[in-house]
């Protein structure tokens, strides 16, 4: 016997969406926990993952999820944080993510980290979902505890439920203006083509057992298939990100997406200069329902299948990259398994030309998304690392032949002391941002301005 044991794994549902508008609320709505509570500034700092297994949707939706329909076994949430500062985090919770939830407060409509967010969905082609949170807030609204969103609605005094229609159609309006055709998730067909749109409620729990059912659905329908996975192999996984833990050292949090891992495995993660060879001392994980950034009690586990977040504790982590691939290595030599992640790095490595401009980012999902934004701008790269800005990027810019090309985009990274002298001495301009298009923007501006 081969040994392999084929089932379906849990799809991964990022939450995505502009500060404050409701992404951790509404998963502490559906924890029945208040991770928020433990929240410094209730700003989230870091990516979770959250695993719902599917008896807990069901208990939540009531009527609208019948288990017996479907073989998925749950749903993993990945929290990211809506600040501007965390772009990166969003890049990489969306890039990983087999489907979104994009949160909108319907009072607050798009928002900057809104738009970003549908960048990233657009960019990464995910399916997506739109929350449209706060609906409590609607003047005159009667709260209905935890009811499905129609029955509300319905409940509702004329003017508050118009009042709600009018916000939820500004949101549709704007999708439309973003590209995406939209409706009413209840009036959507084919949610391939159209984007449906939940109204909900963190705070009352209305709409959320809709929102779950939506997304039961939607897996089960059209990523059942992407699904189905050998549980006992190799496993593949994504770093969160690199985290020094107490009594552990540097440590890996990692989104699992396929097969397993087990304590003693040899593991290949994408390392600064080459990629990392190490072996697993510990699997660390939250209990189910608790939240891998907030948990502070890890439990260890010999094994953990996909699709799951855990935490990996591991000698030789110092050099690790947040957003870089992590592979285990089990009946397959070990060079074998470290071509195949240096080909992956080599695949999130950006395009470089012969002339462009020099950028430098945090992470390779940052890398990865400037880059995206710089070719839709067809500004071109001639060089795009991680890392901080050193006197050799200056060195690069400064050779470029055209002077809107003798600049360094740089991105949540620090300018070394020599780097900032020599870029002065030697006339390269520095753009730092910790927001994307921000960045972009600026240095268009900046063009712009020289050419005219
Ligand atoms: P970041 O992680 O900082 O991006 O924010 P977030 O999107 O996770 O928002 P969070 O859940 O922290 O909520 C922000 C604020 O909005 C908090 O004060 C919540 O209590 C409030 N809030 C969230 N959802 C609702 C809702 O449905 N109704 C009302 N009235 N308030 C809500
Ligand atoms: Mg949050």
């Amino acid at each position: 016997a081969s040994g392999e044991e084929q089932s379906l794994r849990t799809p991964i549902v990022a939450v995505l969406g502009h500060v404050d508008h409701g992404k951790t609320s509404l998963l502490d709505r559906v924890r029945g926990s208040a991770v928020i509570e433990g929240e410094a500034g209730a700003i989230t700092q870091h990516i979770g993952a959250t695993a719902v297994p599917l008896e807990t949707i069901s208990e939540i939706s009531g009527a609208l999820v019948n288990p017996d329909d479907f073989d998925l076994p749950g749903l993993l949430f990945i929290d990211t944080p809506g600040h501007h500062s965390f772009s990166t985090l969003r890049a990489r919770g969306g890039a990983l993510a087999d489907i979104a939830i994009l949160v909108v407060d319907v009072n607050d409509g798009f928002q900057p980290q809104t738009l970003e967010a549908i960048d990233i969905l657009k960019r990464t082609q995910t399916p997506f979902i739109v929350a449209a949170n706060k609906v409590d807030t609607t003047p005159g609204w009667n709260p209905n505890e935890n009811s499905p969103i129609q029955q509300s609605m319905e409940a509702q005094s004329d003017r508050a439920e118009s009042r709600l229609n009018e916000a939820l159609y500004e949101i549709i309006g704007q999708l439309s203006e973003n590209d995406f055709s939209a409706d009413m998730y209840w009036r959507v067909r084919d949610f391939q083509g159209n984007v449906g749109v939940v109204p909900v409620s963190a705070m009352t729990g209305e709409g959320v057992p809709d929102l779950l059912a939506v997304l039961m659905g939607l897996s089960q329908r059209y990523m059942k298939e992407a699904m189905a996975i050998d549980v006992t192999g190799p496993g593949a996984g994504t770093v969160l990100e690199v985290k020094d833990e107490r009594g552990f050292g540097k440590t890996l949090d990692v989104v699992l997406y396929d097969g397993s891992v087990r304590t003693d495995d040899t593991i290949v993660v994408g390392g600064l200069n080459e990629p990392i060879v190490t072996q697993v001392r510990a699997l660390l994980q939250p209990r189910p329902l608790a939240e891998i950034r907030t948990e502070k009690q890890f439990e260890k586990v010999p094994e953990v299948r996909a699709a799951a977040g855990v935490k990996i504790a591991a000698p030789d982590l110092d050099d690790a990259i947040a957003g870089a691939p992590v592979r285990v290595v089990r009946d397959q030599p070990v060079a074998e398994v470290v071509e195949e992640v240096q080909a992956e790095l080599a695949g999130l490595e950006v395009e470089t030309e012969e002339e462009g401009v020099v950028v430098k980012a945090d992470t390779l999902g940052s890398l990865e998304a400037i880059a995206d934004a710089l070719a839709e701008a067809e500004v071109p790269v001639v060089r795009a690392e991680v890392g901080d800005v050193a006197p050799r990027d200056i060195a690069v810019a400064s050779t470029a032949n055209e002077p809107k090309h003798e600049v360094i985009l740089a991105f949540n990274v620090d300018v070394l002391k020599d780097a900032e002298r020599r870029a002065n001495e030697q006339g390269v301009r520095l753009f730092e941002s910790d927001v994307i298009y921000q960045l972009v923007e600026e240095y268009e501006e900046y063009v712009d301005e020289i050419e005219r």
